[in-house]
């Protein structure tokens, strides 16, 4: 395994539409994606991140992976296991949006204050190829919503809509954090 290198906000790969995976490509024995997956977990873990996708380690590709357990960066939130999505689709995403703070791992000093659906269904594919469906809720819907954002070029600035609720992590932690008792 091995700890790769980090796409940040201006590298051109966090803009494009990813390719879906090849499902056969996927499971064939010895693939290179899944060392890719392997690769994507422990360079997730590395940098504290609750959640990665394949362009962010510029691999343009329907892959995300996620997990949320005893996180330094997200100390207050609930605990998600370690999830591996392959061409992952969203529907279902409830009206009712929830307000919070997210960071990104490609804007990596930064976090703003993001409205996000409240709960959403997910059908996509797991490492092995086999179809999953999560109906997620609350945290897990958040991060599902702003990891499938980048394998359609987006990021969070892209959702915020006042970015006077944009700051650095340390003028989060100084000003904002002490008022942040969102889901
Ligand atoms: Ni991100």
């Amino acid at each position: 395994m091995a700890i790769l290198e980090i796409a940040r906000l201006g590298n051109p790969v966090l803009r494009q539409q990813a390719l879906p995976v090849d499902l056969d490509e996927l499971t064939r024995p010895d693939s290179e994606l899944q060392n890719l997956i392997d690769d994507m977990i422990e360079t997730m873990h590395d940098a504290d991140g609750a959640g990665l996708a394949a362009p962010q380690v510029s691999r343009s590709l329907q892959i995300v992976v996620y997990e949320c357990e005893g996180n330094k960066r997200y100390p207050d939130r609930p605990s998600i296991p370690l999830t591996v999505l392959v061409n992952p689709r969203l529907t279902d995403l409830s009206e009712e949006k929830i307000m919070g703070w997210e960071g990104c791992l490609s804007l990596d000093d930064f976090r703003g204050r993001v409205a996000r659906s409240r709960s959403l269904r997910l059908d996509g594919f797991d490492r092995q190829g086999l179809p999953i469906g999560i109906n997620a809720e609350g945290f897990e819907a958040v991060v599902i919503q702003h990891e499938t954002d980048h394998l359609i070029g987006k990021v969070f600035l892209d959702r915020m809509t006042d970015l006077t609720q944009l700051a650095y992590q340390k003028e989060f932690e100084t000003y904002w954090m002490p008022d942040d008792a969102e889901a």
